[in-house]
């Protein structure tokens, strides 16, 4: 890739579910600005996302949190080179809205405008907190809607190992939350649960579906649902830490085993995390020990880049602006767009 003389400024937004964010990045590489408004406390009141009220909540939010991301970062709109926004997968009206903000500044500033695939934003996040990381490599993208092995060939080239065939592991995690009575966001809250539990409490399986990368987590979480209700009905109270524990395990064995397998394979020696789940503490140090183990480099993003954030679409619009991707003024909303 041909370096660019000067510095790259790319200001992105990202509104895909339900954080309103906005960062500036430089070269791909360097967080001058991460703002994230999160919608979370809004949502809690219903226990899960509610599409129209994100989509409300991202209209209020867009402005303010792009004043708020050049101003952190000492900058104008002048300094930018491109704009950057996530076009999908995500919530439609959810999307439409920054995507719609997006495409009103670049017509207003003549700026360009790089559209980015939201899992690829997940996966850019490890250029940010791994400065010398880069391709090829494998990364394991466990989030909310998506559990992906890919093989990272080149900036922007990826390859599908492996995938859920069923439930995404951040929402094996929600769905376990749930049935403990933990409140949303439930991925963090049964990790938090679970720190102080047993993990070898109840034994549940590891199912191991067709593909050789693939992941299951359906069948885990029935049995899951199965044993607390059994628990419940004979009217001893529920070991929440235990429980939490001993599902928390059942996840992250699946999620390193598949990723190992996927590393050895491939004769490459860097293995990435990304995705709201790689800010699971269990799946990050039992993934450091097999790294210590095994001999190969671990990259993870730092927690606060693991979960949605806009640095992580600034950092993949740089490439994608190297190459030459720009949106036109049509561009929509891809609510299913895939990575692949
Ligand atoms: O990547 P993300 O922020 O949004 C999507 O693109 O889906 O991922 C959110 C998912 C949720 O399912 C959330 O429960 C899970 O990531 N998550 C966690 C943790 N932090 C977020 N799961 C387990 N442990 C965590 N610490
Ligand atoms: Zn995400």
């Amino acid at each position: 890739m041909s370096e660019n003389k000067h510095a790259v400024r790319i200001l992105a937004l990202e509104s895909s579910c339900d954080e309103t964010a906005a960062a500036v990045v430089e070269n791909g590489r360097d967080i001058l600005s991460n703002v994230i408004f999160s919608q979370v406390d809004v949502h809690a009141l219903y226990g899960g996302v509610v599409p129209e009220i994100a989509s409300r909540a991202h209209v209020d939010a867009c402005d303010r949190v792009i004043d708020r991301a050049l101003s952190d970062a000492g900058l104008t709109l002048s300094d930018m080179d491109a704009l950057a926004v996530t076009y999908g997968p995500g919530l439609v009206g959810a999307l439409l809205t920054g995507v719609s903000c997006m495409k009103g500044l670049s017509f207003a500033t003549g700026l360009p405008l790089v559209p980015v695939n939201h899992i690829e934003g997940h996966v850019s996040a490890n250029f940010l907190s791994n400065p010398s990381l880069t391709p090829p490599f494998i990364c394991l993208v466990a989030s909310g809607g998506h559990s992906h092995l890919i093989r990272v060939e080149d900036y922007g080239t990826y390859t599908l190992l492996g995938q859920t065939v069923d439930d995404a592991a951040g929402e094996a995690f929600d769905k376990g939350a749930r049935v403990l009575g933990l409140p949303y966001p439930g991925g963090p809250q049964l990790s938090h649960l679970a720190e102080t539990g047993d993990d070898t409490y109840l034994k549940l399986p590891r199912p191991n579906p067709e593909g050789r990368y693939d992941f299951s987590f359906s069948g885990l979480k029935t049995a899951f649902i199965n044993a607390c209700h059994r628990l419940e009905q004979s009217g001893l109270p529920l070991p929440g830490p235990d429980l939490a524990a001993s599902y928390q395990k059942a996840i992250v064995d699946s999620l390193c085993e598949k990723s190992i397998l996927a590393l050895r394979d491939s004769g490459l020696s860097t293995l990435c995390l990304a995705g709201g789940v790689s800010a699971n503490l269990r799946l990050r140090a039992q993934m450091t020990r097999l790294a210590d183990e095994n001999k190969f480099t671990l990259c993870m993003p730092q927690i606060g880049l693991c979960t949605d954030n806009a640095a992580m679409i600034g950092s993949a619009a740089y490439y994608r602006y190297q190459k030459g991707v720009r949106a036109s003024l049509s561009l929509n909303a891809a609510p299913s767009l895939s990575l692949l």
